[in-house]
Parts: C-alpha cells; sequence; structure tokens
C-alpha cells in the first residue's frame, strides 16, 4: 500500500504575513489527519517562517525548485544544500517552470540527481499540453519526460511524481479520474521499464490540475492515483483541509 501524499503548490502567492496566516488557518485541522501525507510549499522566503510554525505538527515543508548547482555564481539561485535544512521535498519540473524558463528534460534530470544528492525528495512533474494531448501525443510525452527526468538515477522511494496535464492546471477544467488513472499507470509502466514492477508499485504518482474539495474524491479512488498536487485550492484553507480529509477518508474505507 502507497501512503497517499497531498501537496500544495503555492507558486509565487503570498507575502511571508500571508503565508504565516494560511498556515496557522490550515494548522491544527491538518495537524490531526492521518492516513494521508501532507506536504505545504511555499515560495522560498517563507520556507522558514512556515518551517518554524510545523515544527511539532505532522505536515511536511516543501519548495518550488532549485538549481542542480551545489554554489556560486547564479544570481537569484538556490541550491540543494540551502534547502536541505530547511525541507523535505522540492517540486522539480513543474510545466510553468518548463514553459516560462527554459527548463529541458536534461536540465530537470540534473536537478533531480542534485536534489536526490543533497537528500531532498523531489516531486517530479510531468504533463503535456493541449495540442499535444490533442494530436494523442500524451503517451509519448510524458514517457520522454519521465525517462528524460530519471536518466541515470537509481530507483529510489523518496521520489513522488505528478502527472499535471498542462491544460488541466489553473483552467477549472480538470481531467476526469478515468483520464487521469490511465495516464498514471502508463506512467507507472513507465517506471517499471526503468526499475522493476516491485519498484513500480512503490513509487507515488499524484495527479494536478484543477484538484478541488469538489473533484478530490473521482481522483482518490482510482487505484493508480496516490494523492494530488494542488495550486488554487491549496491557497484556501478550507479547500485544502477539505481535500487531504477526503483523501484519508477514501484510502481509509
Ligand atoms: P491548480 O490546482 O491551480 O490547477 O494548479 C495545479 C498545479 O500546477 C499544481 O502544481
Amino acid at each position: 500500500m502507497r501512503l497517499p501524499i497531498i501537496a500544495g503548490n503555492w507558486k509565487m502567492n503570498t507575502t511571508i504575513d500571508e503565508a504565516v496566516t494560511l498556515v496557522r488557518d490550515m494548522l491544527d485541522k491538518l495537524d490531526r489527519i492521518a492516513g494521508v501525507e501532507k506536504v505545504l510549499c511555499p515560495p522560498f522566503i517563507s520556507l522558514s517562517a512556515v518551517r518554524a510554525l510545523l515544527l511539532d505538527s505532522s505536515i511536511k515543508l516543501g519548495a518550488q525548485n532549485l538549481h542542480f548547482e551545489q554554489k556560486g555564481a547564479y544570481t537569484g539561485e538556490i541550491s540543494p544544500p540551502m534547502l536541505a535544512g530547511l525541507c523535505e521535498y522540492v517540486i522539480l519540473g513543474h510545466s510553468e517552470r518548463r514553459q516560462y524558463f527554459g527548463e529541458t528534460d536534461e536540465i530537470v534530470n540534473r536537478k533531480v540527481k542534485a536534489a536526490l544528492k543533497a537528500g531532498l525528495k523531489p516531486i517530479l512533474c510531468v504533463g503535456e499540453s493541449l495540442s499535444e494531448n490533442e494530436a494523442g501525443k500524451t503517451e509519448e510525452i510524458v514517457t520522454r519526460q519521465i525517462k528524460g527526468a530519471l536518466a541515470g538515477v537509481d530507483f529510489t522511494r523518496d521520489l513522488v511524481t505528478a502527472y499535471e496535464p498542462i491544460w488541466a492546471i489553473g483552467t477549472g477544467k480538470a481531467a476526469t479520474g478515468q483520464q487521469a488513472n490511465h495516464t498514471i499507470g502508463l506512467i507507472r509502466h513507465t517506471l517499471s521499464d526503468l526499475y522493476g514492477e516491485p519498484a513500480a508499485q512503490a513509487i507515488r504518482i499524484q495527479y494536478g490540475g484543477s484538484v478541488t474539495g469538489a473533484n478530490i474524491a473521482e481522483f482518490i479512488s482510482q487505484p493508480e492515483i496516490d494523492g494530488a498536487l494542488v495550486g488554487g485550492a491549496s491557497l484556501k484553507a478550507p479547500d485544502f483541509i477539505s481535500i487531504v480529509q477526503q483523501t484519508a477518508d477514501a484510502k481509509q474505507a
């Protein structure tokens, strides 16, 4: 049995004060929900403040990106060792990074390796665009992204993968549970090609893209889906709590 994992990707939202308020609004209720791994991924500058609030809780902390170098002349960047003492997870290869910041599979691969070397657990994002989806290229794209990101990476249970179809991100048009389950099954198949079936069965794969309290049940009831990477709805305490609670209820049922 894979432990479900719900992560909130706050993206470029919240000042430090707003981040602290948001965590305070969800902390007690979220902390008490068992049977689900809970991860908050605020912007870099709020990691310290949020970490302090989460210290004695069951809620984990994640970053949204890192640079693959250890240190040096990379103005504005954050290295794996800087994050290692601060958080447990790091989102890598998000489609917004690929789209707006030119991240290629090769760069994502270097980041995955650097994260694991620093003891950070990657949440590796893959997903196809609308035009790729309409051209029937979903399998080809996600397979290429998984193989590219994991080239030369040994199997580890620390790896989490997220299937986030770009057309479903921030659009309110989520995939159906069946669609997401199908593609996540293909991703698991690719992981099985890389690492063998038992290893592939141990890796958790989330769905992301317009997940809300109103549709999480549809995703979490699918056999291949092990949780969600939540954007917009993770910025509202009641919505995020509801998503985590429904996940706990469904997986314990
Ligand atoms: P939304 O939940 O806002 O669609 O964002 C999904 C996402 O990109 C999470 O990483």
